[in-house]
């Protein structure tokens, strides 16, 4: 059996690695599985990818497309051409997707195409938001495929509600969560936030790059606003995405967020990095689809800059708040939860860390 495994930005390659490391193993009992490791090369820089191979002890990609940025019909257009010719070349048998990006449902709609069979990894997420890339891709992602794994049952549940077989979805948990369980106590050693100065559970960390929240100047300044006034009452760590600091230099933006003497300005951070000082935090701030996540399992609280979410779960188990980009709103929230301290969250059902090894064996015995 050849299974193909894709990754293409930066919050697949978090979900791949356990995957590869599950496949890896189950070759021992499995002399004929041959697994192929694509990345699409929709990230390319060092901090948005090759950083993260690193950290993360994933093997350099077996083939790499280079396709690089673009518009959405270009980036996902250029994914589809040379993935196909890929396609051809090797033949697999299974193609694995992860997640939501461009490269996600162009790689499944490439190969569904040449009658291969493709299992989506993170399936069933829905934010209703039809205005977001990301739900686009996951709808579509999710109605070709011939295997659904789902992070959680209302995950499952959504798939069923659109009518995809029972048989093809399979609660399995959250990849995700295996790489962080892994990686905790690494990251940990770190203590990132010392080099920032920083004292742990008494500063804030951010995250922002969604269209919705940088691209329009009055919904980024009044973000930045907000920023202005929370920073005087908890320092805020700040990796910036590259298209972010391009608005916020675009828009004048840039040297208002430098002269904020609490905010930490800091380049894109690898996985090991981030983690040591979300871990650490006091509160999460973030238009992140997988910190929110996250947050659940470190025990800290987020605040999701967005008016919903595809991860309700982490709204009920308590973790997360959904506050959308209105500056008042942002820091009342802000406010609010730092007043109210410390948690922890009940964890979702099968986030144990061997979401992974679930899904190779399904695969396996396919
Ligand atoms: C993509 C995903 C998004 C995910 C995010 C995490 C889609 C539709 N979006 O958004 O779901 O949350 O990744 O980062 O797939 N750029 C660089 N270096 C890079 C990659 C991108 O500078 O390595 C810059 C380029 O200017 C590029 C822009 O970022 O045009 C946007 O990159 P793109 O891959 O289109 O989408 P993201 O915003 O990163």
């Amino acid at each position: 059996m050849k299974i193909l495994l894709v990754a293409g930005a930066r919050p697949n390659f978090m979900k791949v690695a356990p995957l590869v490391e599950a496949l890896r193993s189950a070759q021992a009992d499995h002399p004929d599985l041959e697994i192929l490791l694509v990345h699409t090369g929709q990230h390319y820089d060092e901090r948005m990818s090759r950083a993260f191979f690193t950290d993360l002890d994933l093997p350099r990609p077996d083939v790499d497309l280079e396709v690089g940025s673009g518009t959405h019909a270009e980036q996902t257009g250029r994914v589809m051409i040379a993935f196909e010719a890929l396609l051809f070349e090797r033949k697999p048998d299974w193609v694995v997707v992860v997640g939501d990006v461009n490269s996600t449902v162009a790689c499944a709609l490439a190969a569904k195409k040449l009658c291969i069979k493709v299992a989506h990894v993170e399936a069933g997420l829905r934010s209703r938001d039809w205005t977001m890339p990301e739900e686009v891709n996951r709808v579509v992602t999710d109605v070709l495929c011939d295997a659904l794994f789902t992070t959680d049952t209302l995950a499952s549940e959504n798939l069923i509600g659109e009518g995809i077989e029972r048989s093809k979805i399979h609660f399995v948990g959250n990849v995700m969560i295996d790489t962080l369980l892994k990686h905790s106590e690494r990251a940990a050693a770190l203590r990132q936030w010392e080099q920032l100065g920083l004292q742990p559970r008494r500063y804030g960390v951010l995250t922002l790059h969604r269209p919705g929240n940088v691209d329009l100047p009055e919904v980024f300044a009044g973000i930045v606003n907000a920023l202005e006034a929370v920073q005087q009452f908890l320092p805020l760590a700040f990796p910036v995405h590259p298209r972010t600091r391009r608005m916020a230099e675009t828009f004048g933006l840039w040297q208002r967020m430098e002269a904020m003497p609490n905010l930490r300005l800091l380049e894109p951070l690898g996985y090991l990095e981030m983690l040591s000082l979300t871990a650490a935090s006091a509160l999460i701030l973030t238009d992140s689809g997988g910190l929110q996540e996250e947050a659940v399992v470190l025990g800290v609280p987020c605040i999701t800059l967005r008016p919903n979410t595809e991860r309700p779960i982490t709204i009920s188990v308590g973790a997360n708040q959904l506050v959308g980009n209105d500056p008042e709103e942002i820091v009342a929230a802000v406010r609010a939860r730092v007043a109210a301290g410390g948690n922890s969250f009940r964890r979702p059902d099968k986030w144990d860390g061997q979401a992974a090894r679930r899904i190779a064996q399904i695969l396996l015995d396919s």
